[in-house]
């Protein structure tokens, strides 16, 4: 089963296929130099907790972001979902940075910006961004994200506090074609 765009596609977390992965990247001080994780080492135990428990808690969806032949390149999700109000939290990362800038983020962004509309009813997402983090910025803008807004001096990451930059999607602004 997977949710396909031009160039990948969103498939269930597997331990066999993406467990190794994730382990290698959210203890990657390069990939983890925006995000929320990866400041305290991770374990093994607990990165499989995650695969093994996420699909339990009904606000949350994760997926694998995997190349349309099948190289898994990243993880993407929406969390914290509110089916009361139709609203999502959203959050991505494309593991290798020699994969970063060719346009893998994007499509993902878009293939579960539909699955979110089309298959899930949301009409908001929601996307947090640290200052500073221009390629999650313009991946997020391109999609058709805009910026609501700023929480100064949210987050402290990598050797000072930075704003939090409030990006939201609304359904009618996102792509229309089905994944
Ligand atoms: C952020 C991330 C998911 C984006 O995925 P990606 O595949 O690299 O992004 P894409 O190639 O689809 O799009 C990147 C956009 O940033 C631009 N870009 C690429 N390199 C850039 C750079 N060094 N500085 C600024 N912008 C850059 C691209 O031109 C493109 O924008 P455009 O469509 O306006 O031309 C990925 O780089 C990543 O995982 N980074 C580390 C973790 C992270 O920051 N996650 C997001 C947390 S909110």
């Amino acid at each position: 089963m997977a949710w396909k765009g031009e160039r990948v596609q969103l498939v269930p977390l597997d331990e066999d296929r993406h467990l190794k992965n994730a382990m290698r990247w959210v203890n990657d001080p390069l990939v983890t130099q925006w995000l929320l994780i990866g400041d305290l080492p991770i374990t093994r135990a607990a990165e499989l907790d995650y695969f093994e428990t996420v699909d339990k808690d009904p606000r949350q969806v994760a997926f694998a972001i995997e190349t349309l032949d099948g190289e898994h390149i990243g993880f993407s999700g929406l969390h914290g979902i509110d089916y009361r109000h139709g609203f999502s939290g959203t959050g991505s990362f494309i593991g290798d940075p020699d994969n970063w800038g060719k346009g893998y983020g994007k499509d993902a962004v878009r293939v579960r910006s539909r699955y979110a509309f089309e298959v899930l009813g949301l009409r908001m997402l929601y996307s947090g961004a640290i200052e500073g983090n221009q390629r999650s910025l313009r991946m997020l803008a391109a999609c058709g994200y805009r910026e609501c807004g700023r929480r100064p001096k949210r987050y402290w990451k990598r050797g000072q506090f930075r704003d939090e930059i409030l990006m939201f999607l609304e359904a009618d602004q996102a792509p229309t074609a089905t994944p």
